[in-house]
């Protein structure tokens, strides 16, 4: 079973994930004595092959805006390591309890679930380590602008990952589980589950390079389309889907009978709708210029198609 994260990519995108997979690698630790265990277990998840859609986006946008790869980089990191935390805790037993992820076992399945919540913990922690470095490096020449913006893109994605955000939309989703709940709490759920991320990612991307408001507004209205059409893929590649293209199982969400856009509206209108929401996004993200903007747009789009 493997997953490439290349497939489909264009030139930029093929640069740019070489690029991340570099600066990912440069700051897991190869771990000594009595922590080899976490970092293993924290490398094993973060460098599986996942899709790293989350820091592509953000690095298409900052450099669309103006930034430069050196500025973005810590960020897309970042996020990458927030998702795969929430990715690690999201398969434990206590919480969706599944075996499979990015193709191989889950974190808890190899390392114990013990060590499994460490790993994710340890991610979420290298995040804000990664973002503030950065920061205090811009302080310490006195880029006061610089070191604004990047407050700025990390204060976001840490109100956007947390319990008014990512975590209070996991927090819905298992309250859903065994009952249809309504379709406001439906939209609460994978709006905060899954688009606060993706907004994070194009609104990160824009405020390093520093944007003005109107930008930021029109990426975070995309974000979150962007995001619904996400999630709502995920739902229907959770009943379409193979484990050998998804590299996760196939049924998870019907196994612990929860509400998904599926559940609620069927197939059909689920389909309709990731292609409306795209629709929708990639008007907006018209005001990103240049090649970069093209790329991120046509990243976009192939994700209402996505088969994993
Ligand atoms: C999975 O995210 C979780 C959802 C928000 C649906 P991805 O589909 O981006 O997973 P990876 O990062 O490619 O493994
Ligand atoms: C998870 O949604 C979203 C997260 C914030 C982790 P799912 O539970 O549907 O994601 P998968 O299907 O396990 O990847
Ligand atoms: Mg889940
Ligand atoms: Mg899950
Ligand atoms: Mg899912």
């Amino acid at each position: 079973m493997t997953i490439s994260n290349k497939e489909a990519r264009d030139w930029k995108q093929i640069e740019l994930t070489q690029d991340i997979e570099k600066d990912l690698k440069d700051r897991i630790s190869k771990g000594e004595g009595p922590d080899q265990t976490l970092w293993d277990a924290m490398s094993y998840s973060l460098l599986a092959g996942g899709k790293w859609i989350r820091p592509l986006l953000l690095m298409l946008t900052g450099l669309s805006l103006g930034a430069s790869k050196e500025d973005l980089l810590p960020f897309a990191s970042a996020l990458e390591m927030i998702h795969t935390y929430s990715l690690i805790h999201d398969d434990l037993p206590a919480m969706d309890n599944d075996d499979y992820r990015r193709g191989r076992l889950t974190n808890h399945k190899v390392y114990g679930e013990a060590q499994a919540i460490l790993a994710g913990d340890g991610l979420l922690n290298l995040a804000f380590e990664t973002m503030s470095d950065s920061c205090y490096d811009s302080a310490k020449v006195w880029d006061h602008d610089k070191t604004i913006c990047k407050l700025q893109a990390m204060a976001y994605m840490a109100h956007a990952s947390g319990a008014k955000g990512m975590i209070a939309g996991q927090s819905a989703d298992l309250m859903s589980e065994d009952k249809t709940v309504s379709s406001q709490t439906l939209a609460y759920t994978e709006f905060n589950k899954t688009s606060r991320l993706l907004m994070s990612a194009l609104y990160a991307g824009a405020a390093v390079a520093g944007a003005g408001e109107d930008v930021l507004d029109a990426l975070e209205n995309a974000g979150g389309m962007i995001g619904l059409a996400f999630q709502i893929r995920d739902d229907v590649l959770d009943v379409e889907g193979t484990l050998e293209k998804l590299g996760k199982m196939q049924g998870s969400d019907e196994k612990s009978a929860k509400s998904t856009f599926v559940s609620l509206y069927g197939l059909e209108r689920a389909k309709k709708e990731v292609f409306a929401l795209t629709d929708q996004a990639l008007e907006e993200l018209r005001i990103l210029p240049g090649e970069c903007g093209e790329s991120a747009r046509a990243l976009i789009r192939s994700l209402a198609y996505r088969d994993h």
